[in-house]
């Protein structure tokens, strides 16, 4: 018998375990875009993702910055802390790319001359509207000691991947990120891999994320297993 999910979400499946505080997330190959209304598959991306999300967890790690990740299991799955997940995706970016470009009229690619740090309702049905720390206290979605915590773990994740991902001739445009509430303690949650982050080679320019699933680019399993190389040494 095959084990029931206990959450599945557009590119993960979650399953309880034994211990009632950890999860096990098993990584899909099926890749969504525009709040589902594009949809496809890409081979290999759960291993993909899921060794990416591994080493950015262990490098988070060396950092003190403090996460769910407990340990890989196997090619497609890990073990997590479970989180009561806050209904709130948090963006940060460098450089101006997707719905920011568009939002405030810069072409893809200017580089902001200060971090942006934005946030969203994770709402499917309502397209996870922007909002701002007014509408999470008035919603109650988070409280405001949360929001701060999360912004400020959200910068420090910024300069630690940045550094780290320029050494590997690779440029952080932007990423979205995940917090929850574990035993008290709001810690990152979800993954950061190419899926949820912008990647750009620093001499090219070319893209080595979702973007090229998204806009029918191409090459969109060798871009993911580009980044892995180049963090791993590895291509698998
Ligand atoms: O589309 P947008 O420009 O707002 O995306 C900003 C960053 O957040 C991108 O790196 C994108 O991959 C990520 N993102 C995500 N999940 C969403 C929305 C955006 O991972 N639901």
């Amino acid at each position: 018998m095959t084990k029931k999910p206990m959450y599945e979400g557009k590119a993960k499946q979650v399953f309880a375990t034994e211990n009632p505080d950890e999860l096990l997330v098993y990584f899909k190959d099926d890749a969504t875009a525009f709040n589902g209304e594009k949809k496809g598959t890409i081979g290999n991306k759960g291993v993909f993702n899921n060794k990416i999300s591994t080493f950015f967890f262990n490098l988070l790690s060396e950092k003190g910055i403090p996460h769910h990740f407990i340990k890989m299991l196997n090619d497609r799955e890990m073990l997590v802390k479970k989180l009561a997940i806050l209904p709130i995706e948090v963006v940060v970016r460098n450089i101006a790319a997707g719905s920011l470009a568009k939002r405030i009229g810069w072409e893809e690619g200017r580089k902001l001359p200060s971090t942006v740090v934005e946030l969203y309702y994770k709402d499917d049905a309502l397209g996870d509207p922007l909002i701002n720390q007014y509408h999470i206290k008035a919603l109650g979605l988070a409280t405001p000691e949360q929001v701060e915590i999360i912004e400020k773990y959200a910068l420090q994740i910024n300069e630690v991947l940045s550094a780290f991902l320029k050494e590997k001739k690779i440029e952080l445009i932007d990423f979205k990120l995940e917090f929850g509430v574990h035993k008290g303690e709001v810690i990152l949650g979800d993954e950061i891999s190419p899926d949820t982050c912008r990647f750009w080679d620093s001499e090219t320019s070319q893209k080595l994320d979702k973007d090229r699933f998204r806009r029918d680019l191409g090459n969109v399993e060798e871009a993911y297993q580009e980044v892995l190389y180049r963090l791993t040494g590895r291509r698998n």
